[in-house]
């Protein structure tokens, strides 16, 4: 697509008002990707994977915070498809989320194009396929998003950039993976743990220089601990948050999150271990890469080094030491620090609980017992053109309500502007990772056994960082703080695939009864209609 095609589109997206204006000023980058099956032997055996430009993992976008991405996306697979975007906040355009709740999917053999602007946000991010297991097939990629040149980080630029996704991983293809789920079952333990789509990938530096590393979790199930022999990490960066930068010898980072750290090669010159092995699993998976120094001619040698296996208070104790840095920039040049989260008293509390429920003979999960299923239009669209019964406002209560578990397209109503308290209640044994599309929040607390108002005096009020995936450890709780500033339709779901493709999701609609341009963008003029949207329209 030309820039005239593509300001055509905006002026027809924007056509009302002062947006044009504003996002205008900012830089355009244009990006033509085409999705198609390809082969790969990662674990030894071939198996179809799911590449972006011929590319597993996907193409990088590295762009500039506020760049408008105008991305023209080609599915040439067998199946519907569309990516989404995590992380990135989407202000005021829920329409661009790419998740089947704000999406039609993109058919075979057709395209749409995405067209969304990173706004005020610095950091490692990731964009994966959003629609059934083809995130078990690849299809990912990173989205690093730099700072503009005039506002500091609060660290010197490193001399190198290295971008790691990793992930626990599966020899079998994304369609059995998902008849499994269809037909009731779980999925079967993972048969690896990838780098960059590799089992053993090489990472090269030059001694006494310092490296970024941006480390992302993109598995569907695992948590990871990630390390590198004989190297401390320094910490700067979490999905977003500049932190204060402890350094650690290893980092747990759990699925669908990203953190982002600095590595000095200040040691003899030889080559040296790069280790992601999976945590709370028996059998413990792992991948094992090498971080070269130029110079080396030793290859890597000794142990592999250790790090934390099933322990959970390891895990809390390393979470509880990421902090904000409060005299830090973000990416607007005024201090993090200056919003004081912790002094505004939330207008209510949401208490999620998960569990993971048997409904008519089949495995599901469900939060407050209502456990999600898509609906044939996209509840964005049903919205917009005020398509009844599409989705429900009533089934999800905004705390369990006993009775038995029940299937529901569940939509929990918001006002924009609302500041909310959620607690999330996981009375299972296993480790939970949670999202929410369109917004990072302050992670207040985590704590072990049944969240109780008195669990309050234990929150951080001062210098917790923001994020947009959490982590709740096995029978805890995690407690966030969300100010509800941007308005649209916004998925909140378990990172872990499994348990999102059988309902641990719903949807959060912020709205305000007002309908103005300055608070959410009117529908994109090429905004792909299905199901009862298309029928409405035509
Ligand atoms: C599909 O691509 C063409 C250019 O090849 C573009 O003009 C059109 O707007 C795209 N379709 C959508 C729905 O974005
Ligand atoms: C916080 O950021 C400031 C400003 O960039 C920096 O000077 C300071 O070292 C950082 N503090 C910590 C504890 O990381």
């Amino acid at each position: 697509m030309g820039k005239g095609d593509f300001l055509r589109l905006l002026y027809g997206v924007l056509a009302f008002c002062c947006v044009t204006v504003v996002i205008a000023d900012d830089p355009y980058r244009f990006y033509t990707w085409t999705v198609t099956y390809g082969t790969i032997y990662p674990l030894g055996v071939p198996q179809q994977v799911i590449l972006i430009n011929g590319q597993f993992p996907g193409p990088r976008l590295e762009v500039v915070t506020n760049d408008n991405i105008v991305l023209n996306l080609f599915n040439k697979l067998d199946q519907p498809f569309l990516l989404t975007w995590n992380g990135i906040k989407q202000r005021k355009n829920s329409w661009q989320d790419g998740v089947l709740g704000t999406n039609c999917p993109i058919p075979p053999n057709s395209n749409y194009t995405y067209i969304f602007q990173p706004k005020d946000q610095i950091g490692s991010y990731t964009y994966f396929p959003s629609i059934g297991m083809h995130r078990a097939a690849g299809g990912y990629g990173a989205i690093n998003i730099y700072q503009r040149p005039q506002i500091p980080v609060p660290y010197p630029t490193p001399n190198g950039d290295f971008t790691l996704l990793v992930g626990d991983w599966y020899k079998t293809n994304h369609k059995i993976l998902q008849s499994t789920l269809d037909s009731g079952k779980s999925l079967p333990f993972p048969n690896g743990v990838l780098i960059n789509g590799q089992a053993n990938p090489s990472f090269t530096g030059d001694q006494g220089k310092t490296y970024k590393f941006r480390i992302s979790n993109v598995g569907l199930s695992t948590s990871l601990n990630f390390r590198i022999q004989g190297h401390l990490m320094k910490l700067v960066e979490v999905e977003g948050s500049h932190t204060v930068q402890n350094t650690y010898d290893s980092l747990d980072v759990h699925v669908g999150q990203s953190v982002t750290v600095l590595v000095t090669l200040d040691q003899v010159p030889k080559d040296y271990y790069i280790v992601a092995s999976t945590r709370f699993t028996k059998p413990i998976l792992m991948a094992t890469g090498v971080l070269h120094y130029s110079n080396s001619r030793i290859p890597v040698s000794g142990p592999i080094p250790g790090g934390p296996t099933i322990e959970v208070d390891w895990s809390i104790k390393q979470a509880r030491t990421y902090r904000w840095n409060l005299t830090a920039n973000a990416a607007r040049p005024n201090p993090q620090g200056s919003f004081h989260y912790g002094k505004i008293t939330p207008s209510r509390t949401i208490l999620l609980v998960n569990s993971a429920p048997t409904i008519n003979g089949k495995q599901r999960y469900a939060v407050n017992g209502a456990s999600f299923i898509n609906a044939d239009t996209p509840l964005k669209l049903a919205d917009y053109f005020n398509i009844p019964g599409v989705f429900s406002m009533s089934s999800l209560r905004s705390s369990p309500s006993g009775g038995p578990p029940f299937i529901a397209t569940s939509v929990l109503p918001a006002n924009l502007h609302e500041f909310i308290e959620v607690v999330f209640q996981n009375s299972e044994s296993t480790l939970q990772s949670w999202h929410l599309d369109g917004y990072d929040f302050w992670v207040v607390g985590y704590g072990g056994g049944q969240w109780t108002q008195a669990s309050r005096q234990s929150y951080n009020l001062e210098d917790t960082l923001t994020r947009h995936t959490v982590q709740v450890y096995p029978n805890s709780w995690t407690s966030i703080y969300v100010s509800l500033d941007n308005q649209g339709m916004w998925n909140m779901r378990s990172a872990l695939w499994e348990r999102q493709y059988l309902g641990q999701q719903f949807y959060l609609r912020v709205w305000n009864p007002i309908q103005s341009l300055s608070n959410e963008y009117y529908i994109p003029s090429n905004a792909l209609l299905c199901g009862r949207a298309a029928k409405a329209h035509n």
